[in-house]
């Protein structure tokens, strides 16, 4: 396999669900408290550094985006496929979204005033990490917050299909807080805060806070 097979079958997976993707996804959020609840944390960090743009990094269809957004947040929305960007502009025609990758993420040094990667990090396998994770730390201002949302666990699975079935060949890379945390601390990332959800369930999920220090 070629070293970068991963991020163009991320991108043809995700491409085949975008649409019955938005369509599961579409009115999802209202119904995780929890969920909006870190976002409305998060918002509120942004404003709290100063506000100004905010990156959603892997955006989907953008109904993150436009939640941020609602909550007075600058926020635009990035992702690999460009048929996800091609729904997120149609369901929010009011917001920005571009196609790019988190792996070679195109934005200005020091642009942005927050940073979300919500259960995209996940499809970012360990030996590519310190490039992501170098490019966020690189084109977030100095004290601009950061929120990574993830699948805890300690294993990676190969995705064949999903969202009804449609054929995928994405790897999902679960992790714990803690070793989030280490790889962040690794790209000099500072750690404030973890929210474990669904904690009896199989697959958890967290949400770690960390900031670009000042
Ligand atoms: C599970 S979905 C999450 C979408 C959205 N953030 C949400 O919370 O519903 C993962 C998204 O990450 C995107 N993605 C995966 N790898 C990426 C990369 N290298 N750069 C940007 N986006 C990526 C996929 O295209 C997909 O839209």
């Amino acid at each position: 396999m070629q070293p970068d097979d991963w991020l163009a079958d991320t991108r043809t997976s995700y491409d085949t669900v975008a649409d019955s993707y938005t369509d599961l996804l579409r009115d999802t959020l209202p119904t995780k408290p929890y969920l909006i609840g870190v976002l409305a944390m998060f918002a509120d960090l942004v404003r709290a550094a100063g506000g100004g743009p905010v990156a959603d990094v892997g955006c989907g269809p953008g109904h993150v985006t436009a939640h941020l957004a609602g909550l007075g947040v600058d926020a635009f929305g990035i992702d690999l496929s460009p048929a996800m960007i091609d729904n997120a502009r149609r369901e929010h025609p009011d917001l920005r979204f571009e196609v790019g990758s988190m792996t070679d993420l195109d934005l200005a040094d020091a642009s942005v005033a927050g940073l979300l990667a919500f259960w995209s990090l996940i499809h970012i396998p360990d030996e590519a990490l310190p490039t992501v994770l170098k490019h966020f730390r690189r084109v977030l201002r100095p004290g601009a917050p950061l929120m990574v949302g993830f699948h805890v666990g300690d294993r990676s699975t190969l995705k064949t299909e999903g969202y009804g079935g449609h054929p995928m060949k994405v790897h999902v890379h679960r992790r714990t807080p803690e070793q989030v945390a280490e790889r962040l601390r690794a790209a000099g990332f500072a750690i404030e805060a973890y929210v474990l959800f669904d904690p009896d369930e199989p697959t958890p999920g967290a949400a770690v806070f960390a900031r670009r220090p000042a």
